[in-house]
This record gives structure tokens, sequence and C-alpha cells, in this order.
């Protein structure tokens, strides 16, 4: 088992918490958070059985302490994700791992130097319904891969260090990157719109991967929560909606296939199957993450949600934040001086 501090708990980090704590390979230590508010509905929750405090700084140097858990919003995170490892305790890190590609270059680089376990909480590669179509993928069932068509969307929290995209759309190139088997992309385009505050609350993500497109659509202004992923592969489709209960995977044995004609050339038609909806048994995505980051730490293994991969996700951002802002400027009027 190993002992855990965790820096942050607010929305997430109160669901990061009661998981590490639930968890019979970790151990919640200790519970920091800057807000004597949040300390206070740790206590209603953990009573005793968690040491409370406002700083991290003296669990640093705490032999008994083997890893950090970091839940706190991006842009403050990257200070003391340096700092823990550079302590050379462990750390499971919230996504997005860092606003940029520079900082998560040295995060990573940290990592290895330190020799410490570094994993970003990319929480959907541990979801069951994520690795069957991986399983289905990797086992040829899906055919090739010929789209990822997901969408993300709910009303806020509208949040001041990133945007929408980065928020949300991180989950799902790593779950392409994942599906895949690490395929990256040779074309991004992005548009998006800051409706409130400083950074965008919708945004449209278009992706060209060698033998595949992706579009991702990320939003904080939807009336209705969505969490939707549709893959085409040239054998079945499928439709993993996360917002449904039992049934959140549709596996459609549907297709196009191409006919010859009787004048010897070929047309392509829509070809009907099955519809089925797999048992899949429920777990916690939160919970596979944490004991995948705890086996990692116990074993001397690297994450799947390492920083090689964190690096990868955040390069593609980095790349759709350029072009948002390029995309972002609103033509002349015609007519109109210079
Ligand atoms: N993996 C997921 O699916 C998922 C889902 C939601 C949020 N998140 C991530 O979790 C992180 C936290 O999001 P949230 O919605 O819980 O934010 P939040 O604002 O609700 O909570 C952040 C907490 O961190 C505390 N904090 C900030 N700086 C601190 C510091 N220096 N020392 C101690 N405490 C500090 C704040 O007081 C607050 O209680 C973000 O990075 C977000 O992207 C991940």
């Amino acid at each position: 088992m190993i002992n855990i501090v965790q820096i942050g708990y607010g929305y997430w980090g109160s669901n990061v918490a009661r998981n590490i704590s639930l968890s019979k390979k970790t151990n919640l230590a200790a519970l920091v958070d800057k807000d004597p508010n949040r300390l206070e509905a740790a206590e209603n929750t953990f009573h005793d059985r968690v040491e409370l405090s406002t700083d991290y700084l003296p669990f640093l140097n705490d032999p008994e302490i083997d890893a950090f858990a970091l839940a706190i919003q991006t842009e403050p995170s990257f200070e003391i994700a340096k700092q823990i490892m550079q302590a050379g305790k462990h750390l499971f890190i919230e996504k997005p791992m860092a606003e940029n590609t520079e900082k998560a270059i040295i995060l990573n680089r940290i990592a290895k130097e330190k020799n410490v376990v570094l994993h970003v909480d990319h929480i959907m590669l541990f979801h069951p319904i994520i690795r069957r179509i991986k399983q289905m993928y990797d086992e040829g069932e899906l055919g090739d891969l010929i789209y990822f068509d997901i969408s993300r969307m709910n009303l806020g929290p509208i949040r001041r260090d990133v945007n929408a995209m980065l928020d949300l759309a991180v989950h799902d190139l790593a779950v392409i990157d994942f599906i895949s088997g690490g395929k990256e992309p040779y074309h991004v385009e992005a548009i998006g719109e800051k409706h409130y505050g400083n950074q965008e609350t919708l945004t449209y993500l278009t992706l060209k991967y060698p033998g595949f497109l992706g579009h991702i659509k990320s939003s904080w202004i939807s009336p209705i929560k969505e969490r939707r992923t549709i893959i085409g592969g040239t054998r079945k489709m499928v439709i993993f909606d996360d917002m449904k209960t039992i049934d959140k995977l549709t596996i459609y044995d549907q297709g196009i296939i191409e006919v010859g004609t009787e004048y010897g050339s070929y047309e392509f038609k829509a070809r009907s199957g099955d519809i089925t909806i797999p048992y899949i048994a429920q777990e916690d995505a939160l919970r596979n993450s944490i004991e995948h980051f705890a086996d990692c730490v116990e074993n001397g293994t690297e994450s799947i949600a390492n920083g090689d991969h964190a690096i990868k996700i955040i390069r593609i951002l980095d790349e759709a934040r350029e072009k948002m802002k390029i995309n972002s400027t609103e033509p002349k009027p015609e007519n109109e001086p210079g």
C-alpha cells in the first residue's frame, strides 16, 4: 500500500480523495488545501482518519510519504509538481498535465531524472468501455479506423486558466491516441469563441490522422450534458454514450461495401447488420486510474498515461490553440479602408 498526500480538495479533488481512501492499494495520509472551508468539508468526510493541512511543504521531506496526488488548477500545479518530483516523490497529476508543451516537457524530464512515476489522470484510458473498444480494434473487429466523432459538453464550470478544449478535449485526444495505438495527426484545425471570460468556452477541433479523421466538440455552454463518442471502422461502428447507465456501448455491425455491377464497374452500398449492446461490468475509471498509478509505483513500471503520452496530447492542443488564434481574426468588411 502506498502513502499519498493529496493537494487540492475542490470539486474533482473530493472524488480523487474518496477513491484513494477506499482503494486497498493506497492510503490517503493527508489532505492539503489552502482554503480552510475545503478542509472543513474534508474533516466532515474523513473525521480524524486523515491529516489535514493548508501547507504541503512539510510532507515533501517526510520519508513515510511515497507519492502526491495533485488536484488543483492547471496553472499553479506546474511549480508544485516540480517540487514534488524533485523531492523524489511519485506524482499523480490531474489533467491537463500542463498548459503548454514547454512546461509538459520540463515535468517529464524531472520525472525521468528523479526516476519517479509520473501519471496523468487521463481517466478515459481506464474506463471499461474504452478498454472494450480498444480490444475490439486490436482484434480486428472494428476493421480499419475511419473516424472519431466526439462531443463532450455541459454547462460550466467556466475555468480561467485553461479553455474548454484544454479542459475537455484532452480526454478525447488521449482516447484516440490509446485506441489507435499512438497515431498522431498530421493536420490540426480549430475554431473557438470566448463568450464569458478570457478563455474559449466552445471549441471545435478537427484532425487528420493517417487513415482516419477526428472531430471533437468541447463546450462549457451547453444546456445538456453530453459525453458521446462515435467511432467508425470499416467493419463495425460503435457509439459510446457515457451519460447512459447500463447501455453505454452500442455496436453496429454495419458499414459501406463495394459491390460489382453488371457493367463491370463498382458502386458503394450501405450494409445493414445487427445492433448489439454488450454487457460490460461497471467499474470506476478514477479508481482504476489511481490503482494503475499505485501498481506502477509498487512495481517500478511506467504508467500508460505517463509524461511522454501527455506531451503528445498537449502538443496537439498547442497547435490547435495557434490555429484558433489565426482563425479568430474577423475579416474586415469590404470597402473598409486598410
Ligand atoms: N480527470 C478528470 O476527469 C477531471 C475532472 C474534473 C476536473 N479535473 C481536474 O482537476 C483539477 C481540479 O479541478 P476542480 O474542478 O476540482 O477545481 P476546484 O477549483 O474545484 O478545486 C481546486 C482546489 O485546489 C485548491 N488549491 C489551489 N491551489 C492550491 C495550493 N497551492 N495549495 C493547496 N490547495 C490549493 C483550491 O483551494 C481548491 O479547493 C483541474 O486540473 C481539472 O482539470 C479532472
